[in-house]
């Protein structure tokens, strides 16, 4: 799908990958709408792009459906939307004291895993709705979430965390098929460790070990480099139903 003039939503679009991929489909024509949380800096980073904000909480599922129409409204249609709000706790299936907390694990869930098919099922029927954007391919629209390479290889304590980004991985062939006859194209990306939020501050010394393992190259990945490859995912037709790995090569050790 060619980027310019095309109405994106990218939600955490106010840090990190979110932020970057946000910034990339604006330089390449697209009309953004940033979702992110109210105490976010997502007003300033959508005026720097001349798009909008949206605050968000993709935990309240309800909110999120209302302020995804309101988004779409506001932009006249969607035909790419990417999802990077999420994060994760640490936390072992038993611990010396008893085993996993619940509440813990299904808050996990909830952010990542529901968050995420929350506003995939929400979009898909966004786009159903719409005409094709160009006849002959007959594309509808293009869906990007985020998992992580933990998905594969989650390291001691990730459990919840595993769990969450494995399961976006895995809806990505269900969605492409579901979606395949209407021109709608599901993906997720899977990060190593990159230099967004939290990681951005990570001591030179202590981010040559982590990415110790990883073939080439050993430093942290980029947000750009995300985008980079956000924006492939729209432009190329045939990239689809898959969670492709963004990780220099890297595995994990245990911990
Ligand atoms: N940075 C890494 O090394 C790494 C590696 C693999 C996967 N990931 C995944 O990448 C995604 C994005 O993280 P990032 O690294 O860009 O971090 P980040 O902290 O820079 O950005 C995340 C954005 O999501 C927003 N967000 C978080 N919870 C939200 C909620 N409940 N509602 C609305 N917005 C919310 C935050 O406000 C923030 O702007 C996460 O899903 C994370 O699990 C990150």
């Amino acid at each position: 799908m060619e980027i310019s003039g095309k109405k994106a939503i990218v939600v955490g679009g106010a840090s990190g990958f979110g932020k970057a991929t946000a910034e990339s489909l604006a330089q390449r024509g697209a009309d953004v709408a940033i979702l992110d949380r109210g105490e976010s800096n997502g007003k300033d980073v959508a005026s720097a792009i001349g798009g909008s904000f949206h605050e968000v909480d993709v935990t309240d599922f309800a909110g999120t459906e209302s302020v995804l129409a309101a988004a779409v409204a506001d932009l006249g249609a969607l035909h790419v939307i990417v999802t990077t709000a999420g994060g994760g706790i640490g936390e072992r299936t038993i611990t010396k004291t008893g085993p996993h907390d619940l509440d813990s694990f299904r808050s996990c869930i909830d952010l990542n895993l529901i968050g995420t098919f929350n506003i995939s099922r929400l979009a898909a029927w966004q786009m159903s709705q719409q005409e094709p954007v160009d006849d002959e391919a007959e594309e509808r629209g293009v869906i990007i979430n985020t998992a992580s390479i933990a998905a594969f290889e989650g390291q001691i304590g990730q459990v919840a965390y595993t769990a969450s980004k494995a399961a976006i991985a895995g809806m990505c062939l269900t969605m492409a098929r579901d979606l395949g006859s209407l021109g709608i194209r599901v993906t997720a990306i899977a990060p190593s460790l990159f230099a967004t939020g939290l990681t951005q501050g990570i001591p030179d010394e202590f981010a040559k070990a982590l990415t110790k393992d990883a073939a080439f190259p050993k430093r942290l990945g980029k947000p750009q480099e995300y985008a980079k490859l956000a924006l492939a995912i729209v432009e190329n037709p045939m990239l689809n139903g898959q969670c492709i790995r963004l990780d220099a090569g890297q595995r994990f050790a245990p911990k």
